[in-house]
């Protein structure tokens, strides 16, 4: 007896289903194609300011390679920041992202005691492991600062 109604209601959702559908390809619109000269609507990240812009220096990535030392060694071998499987869950994602993922989990149960400069350190010699290029300026501790740019592991 349950079956009943129940194919009921699901035959006149059906019949919703269809007049919906029907009334929307009586309505809808062409498919629009973007004229000449419309830019595209989603801009690659590898083209704003990234990772492969030079954004740390060669002195601060060695500092970070002191901080690795004293406090990260415990617990990490370099080559966990080179794997692919961190790279992949990385990438393209905001610096910011990355690095408040550092400040509020690691050291594993000591989460809160590094410095932000410790954390943008280490951070930049996790950047220089990935053979990612340095430059002119250190990159800045300050949200504003590490919030400019996406993370891009190799040139495109
Ligand atoms: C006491 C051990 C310990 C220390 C010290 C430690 N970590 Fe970790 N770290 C872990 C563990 C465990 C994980 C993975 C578990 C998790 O996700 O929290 C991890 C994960 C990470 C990740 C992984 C992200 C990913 O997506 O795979 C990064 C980056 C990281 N740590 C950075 C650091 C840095 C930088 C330092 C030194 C400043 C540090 N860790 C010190 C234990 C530690």
């Amino acid at each position: 007896m349950a079956a009943l109604p129940r194919s009921g209601v699901a035959a006149a959702l059906a019949v919703v289903a269809l007049g919906t559908l029907s009334c929307q390809t009586g309505t809808r619109p062409p498919a629009s194609v973007p004229g000449p000269g419309t830019p595209p609507a989603v801009r690659s990240r590898a083209d704003e300011p990234n990772t492969t812009d030079g954004i740390y220096t060669v002195a601060q990535a060695e500092r970070g390679i002191g901080v690795y030392n004293a406090i990260c060694v415990e617990c990490h071998v370099p080559e966990d920041w080179t794997d692919p499987a961190f790279l992949e869950r990385w990438e393209e994602a905001s610096v910011f992202r990355l690095w408040y993922w550092i400040y509020e989990r690691m050291p594993h149960g000591n989460p809160g005691s590094l410095t932000r400069a410790q954390v943008t350190d280490a951070l930049t010699y996790i950047f220089q492991l990935n053979g990612l290029p340095p430059g002119p300026s250190e990159l800045a501790d300050d949200d504003d600062a590490i919030d400019d740019y996406w993370i891009i592991w190799k040139k495109p």
